[in-house]
């Protein structure tokens, strides 16, 4: 027997008893690439028709660092800064070879005053005998690594997250080493940083890792006996205080913590009910799912009674988490219209705990993907 499905709201119910129901008299289709609608690939960044006509002149590289389009601003700015240094090293080295041609004689067919005049086949300038000059780098500053500083690594192998994000600079500075790659000591696959990014692509190592410090957040009403990770716990009866304070009104959870092997039972209760199409849009396979971090949280909305998964969206308290989750550590993992980059459709319930250092950056720059944020490709499938 499958045991109840923590994740399976009503909507979903309802849409997989529609669906059943219109697929028991249509042919079965699936869909391929090829199927996917221009909007799809417009909110995955995809190329504009004018970045396809750039593309095709440009070097890869070059190209890279130009498409900026849909990046947060921060990620624009940086990639700015990179092209103005490519773009000094190219500069200087032009002028350095065109002037070293010119050193080595007349490239303009003229002859100079009292010279013979002769007929010469023009080829590439001539090569002086010491070389073509090399163009200087010394422009461009070597990068600093925060794994070269010794209080950085040091925070990092006390296993202190927040500390390795001060050390960094905060959050920010940190989101940026990270996603520009100077940073190779950070990890997003070690399981017990709070910046771990699980996906589609990315499962957990080891797969059936279980977090060591779950703990029961006090003062939440919990729908189910579900743990979290001691930092998220904390956090969430700070936010659900601050919320009540507020006037939002209660705030509850449904499920935190799964197992592997809950999660096994939750995914095939998903399947079952809508099939595997349906149930990897909103249900992550054993191994995949943040929820067996020990950092995620999904809530529900109470006024006495609780509501639904599906009732957080258009409540007072989601318009609230909306607004205010990141000054706790939390971000809504999978946001609207971002599912080819996420792999999971909208849950407004669902609460991510990345620490609130890495959630102000997240907040501050706009971003909507945990991906995006550190620069990770997107992870529609598996
Ligand atoms: N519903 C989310 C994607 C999970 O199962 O982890
Ligand atoms: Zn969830």
């Amino acid at each position: 027997m499958i045991p109840p499905d923590p994740e399976l709201s009503p909507r979903r119910a309802a849409r997989a008893e529609a669906e059943r129901l219109a697929t028991a008299a249509l042919p079965v289709q699936s869909a391929s690439p090829a199927e996917v609608s221009p909007a799809e690939v417009a909110a995955a960044g995809g190329p504009t028709r004018r970045e396809r006509r750039a593309g095709a002149s440009a070097p890869s590289g070059i190209r890279s660092l130009v498409a900026t389009r849909g990046l947060p601003l921060a990620a624009r700015r940086r990639r700015a800064s990179v092209l103005a240094a490519a773009v000094v090293v190219a500069v200087a080295g032009a002028v350095a070879i065109g002037a070293a041609a010119t050193a080595g004689g007349r490239d303009d067919g003229e002859a100079a005053p009292g010279e013979a005049t002769t007929t010469v086949v023009q080829g590439p300038p001539a090569v002086p005998a010491e070389g073509l000059p090399v163009p200087q780098l010394a422009a461009i500053a070597a990068t600093a690594t925060p794994c070269d500083d010794p209080a950085f690594t040091a925070a990092l192998a006390s296993g202190d997250d927040a500390a390795v994000i001060a050390a960094a600079g905060g959050g920010s500075a940190f989101r940026a080493a990270v996603a520009s790659g100077i940073a190779p000591c950070v990890s997003l696959s070690d399981p017990n940083r709070e910046w771990v990014v699980v996906n589609k692509q990315r499962p957990l190592d080891p797969v059936d890792y279980r977090a060591g410090d779950l703990v029961m957040p006090e003062n939440v009403r919990a729908l189910e006996q579900s743990a979290l990770r001691a930092r998220a716990a904390g956090a969430l009866t700070e936010m659900v205080r601050a919320a009540s304070d507020a006037g939002a009104g209660e705030i509850a959870y449904l499920s935190a913590f799964r197992s592997y092997s809950t999660q096994q039972s939750t995914y095939a209760g998903r399947v079952s009910v809508g099939g595997v199409e349906e149930a990897d849009r909103e249900s992550a396979r054993a191994g995949y799912s943040e929820h067996q971090t020990g950092l995620a949280v999904d809530i529900v909305p109470c006024r006495g009674s609780c509501a639904t998964l599906d009732d957080v969206a258009g409540s007072p308290q989601g318009a609230w988490v909306r607004d205010h989750a990141w000054e706790f550590g939390f971000i809504t993992r999978y946001a609207e219209g971002r599912e080819s980059v996420s792999g999971y459709e909208p849950e407004a319930w669902h609460l991510r705990y990345i620490g609130p250092e890495l959630a102000r950056a997240y907040h501050e720059g706009g971003y909507t993907t945990l991906e995006e944020f550190f620069g990770l490709p997107a992870a529609p499938t598996y």
